[in-house]
Order: C-alpha cells, then structure tokens, then sequence
C-alpha cells in the first residue's frame, strides 16, 4: 500500500541529465581525463564553471539587506525594470506602449515554467511542446494534471511550420485554448535558433488561430538567449514581434539568470508576461503571485538585487555585457570544432545554429552513452538522440569527441 496520492503514486523522475550530471561529476573528480559534457552549465577553458567577474563585483556591493532580507513574493519593482530593460532593450519604450505587461520573480526559468503550467492550464488540457525539448517539460506538465503533444521541429533544414500550425489546430479543436511553449534561440537540445522570418511565420499562425477569440498562451522559453551567435539586435527584434499578436493571446517570457548570467544555484528567473489586455495582465499577476507564495514564497532576495544591480548600473553592465560577448564566442569557437571534427568522420548532427548543446541522432541512445563512459565520456541519451553539451567541455575536447561518438555509434548501428 502506498501513502502517496493517487496522481504521486507514478511520479518517476524522467529527466535523467540531472541524475547522469552527478554520476559524470564523481567520475571527474576521481579521474580529470573524464569529459563531462552532460550539465546545461557554461565551464571556461580550464574546465572550471564559468562566472562573470562583473556579477561576482556586484555581489560584494550587496548590503546585507539586500542580500537576506525577505522579498516579496511577486520581486520587487526595480528588478521588473531591470528586467524589462534588458529583455526588451531598444524596443522597451514601443513594446510597454503598445502591450500591457507584468513581470513576476520566479526561481530561475524552471519557476516561471511550473507558475505558467500552473495556471493557465486546466486538468488533461494539452501543452504543446517541442519534439526535442528539455525534459522537465513534461514533468511540469504532469505536476499539473496537463497531458502533452509534442509538434516536429524541422522540415529539411529549417523549422517545422506545417507541423506546428497543424497542432495548433489539434489541439485547439479538442480543448479550446492552446498553450504552446517555444523554446528559441539555442534550442536545448538541438542548438536551433529561428529566424526573424520564421517567427514571423509563427506569430502569423498564432493570429490565424486565435481570429475567433480562442484564448492562447505562447510561453516563449528563452533561457539562452543572450547566447545567440546574432547578438542582442536579433534576438530582441524577434520579441518586438510579439506586439502583432492578437488580444486573446498572452505571451509569458520565461527569463533565467541561471543562464544570462551563470548564476544556476543560486536560483533567480521571472515570468514576464505581454499582451494587449490589460485584464489579462491583471489576472496573470494575482494568480501567478499566488501560486508563488503557495510553492516557494519568494525568490531569493540575493539573486534579484544581484541581476537588478549587474543590469542596471553603468559599473557592472558594461563589462557585464563584454564578458556575455566572450562567453559567446567561447561557445561559437567550440561549436566549430565540434562540427568540423563532425564533418571529417561523417557524423550528422541536428540542425545547429549556436548555444549549449548539439544533438546527434542515434539508434541506441542508451547503449553508445554506456559505451561511452567506459571510454571516460559522458553526454546525455534522450530519445532517439545524443545531446553533447559543448559548453561544459573544453575547444579540444570538442575536436575530440565526433570522433570517439562516431566509433561507438558504429559498433551499434552496422548492426
Ligand atoms: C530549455 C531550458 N529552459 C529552462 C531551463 C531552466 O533553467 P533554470 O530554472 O535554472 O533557470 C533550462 C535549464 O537547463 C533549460 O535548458
């Protein structure tokens, strides 16, 4: 007999980069040949985590105040304006000029993720999700009693339009509304990144099927966004977009300081949310703030003061900016390396265009990462794909391990 309620009886943790993160971890310490490309964590060139030195200066011109006090539950005010400054950049003044918005403190991106999952769908309503996605999705998901459709991601080369209009219909035929999440630019696990053109696509799709009315959330998950090889101009022309969409659509902006600005643990992120109703807005704010008092009840004080401080005083945003510049080209050198050294013993890998992570389709996911750990290499199985966290490993590495993949993958795939 179990105690546990009825919906806790099956609840199996299916995310496994979490769990294979600390196995690759402890197989480092013991041995520092271990290549440990599981955790979605930025490391620098010496395989140390990567921080910024402007965030760790802000940090010691925190007053204890602003360091352990509590905070309110929603953040307080001069961290939504941080926000909304860095998020909507040269667009802020048109952007808050045209659309409502409200921004709500979560921890990290996950936070913002679980709150939106939370309420804006009902019991065996259907999100729809990416077909390579981060896994907790789904958890989040059934944390809330929602069940999920998966929409395929790529035509060729290029994003998957058809398909997703396609599940936009499904699902708004079987459940009236539609809550959809994009995860975009460097797509976690593939690396894909959407151009301007292509969102246009989608937002013009998003007003075709909400002509009617059909209430519908875009979450637009954008934890590595300030990691887009294009840099800050494109992607925050593509969040301009968001203002053409029509009055039944609210998008929420899922922001991580885990990934902006390394600071994982230390858990800090917000809902930001945009639409052209103001009653929208205001409902989005009392239900969110509600559900984050009954989950965690407030960010931590710490992390909101840090990001508010970093990316709004001319001292720290500057260099804070530089170091965002060189981490990136960090992550684009490795890239390189990885996909000529991919090129070289013919291993094909999902469309990429920058970010943490590369996938590589494979038959025996499980098999080749076993396979792998015994030749000292961790990257992730996931369905039907490898995803190789390239931010995690170092330049040669990343030379090295196309071909170490490819030999594996052989042993099971000419079988
Ligand atoms: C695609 C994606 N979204 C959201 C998150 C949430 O990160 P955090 O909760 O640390 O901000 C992650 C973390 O790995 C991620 O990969």
């Amino acid at each position: 007999m179990s105690l546990l309620a009825k919906h806790s009886q099956i609840k199996e943790d299916r995310s496994n980069i979490i769990t294979l993160g600390v196995l690759a971890k402890e197989a480092k310490k013991k041995n520092p040949k271990v290549v440990n490309a599981t955790i979605g964590m930025l490391y620098d060139e010496e395989g140390k985590l990567f921080t910024f030195k402007s965030v760790d200066r802000a940090l010691l011109d925190l007053t204890p105040d602003e360091k352990y006090a509590y905070s309110s539950t929603p953040g307080n005010t001069e961290y939504h304006e941080a926000l909304k400054r860095w998020v909507f950049r040269e667009h802020y003044d048109e952007i808050l000029s045209n659309m409502k918005c409200s921004v709500i403190a979560t921890p990290g991106g996950s936070g913002a993720i679980s709150n939106t999952f939370s309420n804006y769908l009902n019991p065996d309503d259907i999100v729809l999700l990416p077909e390579y996605m981060w896994g907790n999705y789904k958890q989040f998901a059934y944390e809330n009693f929602a069940k999920y459709t998966t929409y395929s991601m790529f035509d060729g080369e290029k994003f998957n339009l058809k398909s997703l209009k396609q599940k936009i219909n499904e699902v708004k035929q079987s459940r009236n509304r539609v809550v959809l999440v994009i995860n975009d630019p460097c797509h976690n696990p593939t690396g894909y990144t959407m151009s301007y053109e292509e969102w246009v696509e989608v937002i013009d799709s998003i007003n075709q099927a909400t002509e009617d009315g059909t209430p519908f959330v875009l979450l637009y998950d954008m934890a590595y966004i300030d990691y887009d090889k294009r840099g800050f101009d494109a992607t925050r022309k593509n969040i301009a977009l968001f203002q053409k969409l029509n009055k039944s659509v609210l998008t929420i902006l899922a922001f991580s300081g885990s990934k902006t600005l390394a600071l994982y643990g230390l858990r800090v992120g917000a809902q930001i949310a945009l639409s052209k109703s103001e009653e929208v807005i205001k409902e989005f704010f009392s239900a969110n703030k509600f559900s984050s008092r009954a989950k965690w009840s407030t960010t931590t004080n710490l992390g909101m003061n840090l990001v508010s401080k970093v990316l709004t005083n001319p001292k720290y945003l500057k260099d804070f900016e530089k170091e965002l510049e060189s981490a990136s080209q960090m992550l684009i050198r490795r890239a390189n390396a990885f996909l000529e050294s991919a090129k070289d013993v013919d291993l094909k890998a999902l469309p990429f265009s920058c970010g943490f992570f590369i996938t590589i389709p494979c038959s025996h996911p499980e098999a080749v990462y076993q396979k792998l750990v015994e030749r000292d290499i961790h990257i992730i199985p996931l369905d039907g794909v490898l995803r190789v966290t390239i931010a995690a490993i170092t330049e040669e590495e990343c030379k090295r391990l196309p071909c170490e993949i490819k030999s594996v993958m052989n042993i099971y795939e000419l079988k």
